[in-house]
């Protein structure tokens, strides 16, 4: 396994540690996550017994699924604890999200859950957000007007897969990716601006919802935010 790797599971396994025996937990998406997801399964295999794991995508609930999870769509009562990956973290725990493809439904789970982590490699730290690129879900229909009001933030759009075999979403969607030339100055702003823009589904920056990330660094873990939820 390489460091980047072992980085990676180290921070899952942190997470691990948090979960309850009766919780209902929202898994995330990518690789990051998928560690914390073999780790649930194998915590499962030794006597422990969740509520339900509510998935961010359709990969993530085969593989639950494939681990023994109790994977459901759906919960009558709050998620208790959300782990999840992240593209960016920056000081104040705003996030860029969605690389994966994954965001929508990763949002929704972020924003049902008590408590929301991100799990990451210290690669994923930046000074400000937008330093990569920021993903937007769009609906199909007129997505190039979409693309073009997208553009007039003065951000680079790109379709993901481009126009002959355009990526779809677990929900049906195009994704278009946005580039801004020095990261986002406002995120705050930028965020409403995204979201008012008709066409748009959801977009990438998770603001004010991760508690804590949890970021694996070259001979340990460093913990950002919510201490009384993780120790420091
Ligand atoms: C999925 O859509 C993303 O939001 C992932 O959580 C994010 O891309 C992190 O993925 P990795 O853990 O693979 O870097």
């Amino acid at each position: 396994m390489s460091q980047h790797e072992a980085e990676k599971r180290a921070a899952a396994e942190r997470a691990l540690s948090l979960v309850r025996s009766g919780m209902v937990l929202g898994i995330g998406t990518g690789t990051t996550t998928r560690f914390f997801i073999e780790g649930l399964g194998r915590l499962i295999r030794e006597g422990l017994t969740i509520e339900a794991a509510i998935p961010t995508s359709v990969e993530s609930a085969g593989l639950g699924r494939s681990l023994g999870l109790p994977i459901r769509d759906d919960v009558e009562r709050p998620i208790d604890l959300a782990v999840d990956g992240a593209d960016e973290i920056d000081p104040e725990l705003r996030l860029v999200k969605g690389h994966g493809g994954a965001l929508l439904r990763e949002k929704l789970v972020a924003t049902s859950a008590g408590h929301f982590v991100v799990i990451a490699d210290h690669t994923k730290l930046v000074d400000r957000v937008g330093r990569t690129f920021v993903p937007v879900e769009v609906v199909p229909f007129l997505w190039r007007h979409t693309a073009r009001r997208l553009a007039a933030l003065g951000a680079a759009g790109t379709l993901r897969g481009g126009e002959e075999t355009p990526y779809r979403t677990d929900n049906g969607n195009l994704i278009v990716d946005l580039t801004f030339p020095d990261g986002i100055v406002d995120p705050e702003r930028t965020a409403a601006t995204l979201k008012a823009i008709p066409g748009v589904v959801e977009h990438g920056l998770f603001l004010g919802l991760a508690q804590a990330a949890i970021v694996a660094v070259e001979g340990g873990v460093k913990v950002m935010g919510a201490e009384e939820l993780l120790g420091s």
